[in-house]
């Protein structure tokens, strides 16, 4: 096997894994504590399911670098691969018992994203991408859709953890686009919503405030899919997630228009 083929099958494995700690401790009891803010949660399940990633890629390929949310991992300079790891990527909607939360696994060669990850455990969806060979669901082709009319599209947004305190809340916007889109969703987990535009199941989505290993794999399923990424002006984006528009390509310069203002 390559090494390519062999880090695709690992992310899948991994992320698989962990789903499956999610799905036996969805609902049950577990500790959830707060980081940067009150309502910025990560509960033992996060770090459960961070442990048995790092841990895998570890005893597979030890000289890998490896990002992760909850800081488990060592992000080695001058490694040739490198994995962006969001162990629980929808940790409110976890803890709250609301069905929405993933695992997502980026792997980047030489800073590339090539390797995209994200797996649903509750619904059994496994979103996959190789740079140059599409993104798949469940091993079947995914596409962006086709709508070019934001009066007939499905937009979804997302809010930062510091939207109590900061005035740059993402609230003007929202306000922008559910008056025009015909409908908009904020649903908590942002490597899904990536996915789902690239299934086409949305036409669009942005959020401010991303961090990476929240966008290193749902970027690229977009991409690979067919749509288009950018920052708040149009610009390509860096992959730190700071500003991040996501949509079928068609659609993207009404978004770009409605975040300027
Ligand atoms: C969060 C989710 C949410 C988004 C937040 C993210 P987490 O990730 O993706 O949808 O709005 O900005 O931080 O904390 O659940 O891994
Ligand atoms: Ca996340
Ligand atoms: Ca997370």
């Amino acid at each position: 096997m390559s090494d390519l083929e062999d880090i695709r099958s690992l992310a899948v494995r991994l992320a698989r894994e962990a789903g499956a700690i999610q799905r036996e401790r969805y609902e049950s009891e577990f500790r959830i504590q707060t980081k940067s803010a009150s309502i910025d949660l990560v509960t033992e399940v996060d770090h459960a399911c961070e442990a048995l990633v790092i841990q895998g890629i570890q005893s597979q390929r030890p000289h890998d670098a490896i990002l992760a949310e909850e800081g488990g991992g060592e992000d080695t300079p001058g490694a040739e691969w490198r994995w962006v790891v969001d162990p629980l990527d929808g940790t409110m909607n976890f803890a709250h018992g609301y069905p929405r939360f993933c695992v997502s696994i980026g792997v980047q060669q030489a800073g590339r994203p090539t390797v995209g990850v994200v797996y649903d455990p509750l619904l059994d969806e496994c979103f996959v991408a190789t740079r140059g060979e599409g993104a798949m669901l469940n091993e079947r082709p995914i596409q962006v859709s086709q709508e070019g009319e934001l009066s007939q599209a499905l937009l979804a947004t997302g809010f930062a953890y510091d939207v109590h305190r900061s005035g740059d809340d993402n609230v003007d916007h929202f306000a922008y686009f559910v008056k025009r889109a015909r409908g908009l969703r904020r649903d908590g987990s942002a490597a899904l919503d990536l996915c789902y535009v690239a299934a086409g199941r949305l036409d669009g989505y942005w959020e401010l405030k991303l961090h990476p290993w929240d966008v290193a794999a749902g970027y690229l399923i977009v991409e690979e899919a067919g749509g288009r990424i950018s920052d708040f002006k149009g610009a390509p984006s860096q992959g730190d997630g700071r500003q991040t528009v996501a949509s079928n390509g068609r659609l993207h310069d009404a978004m770009i228009e409605g975040l300027r203002h």
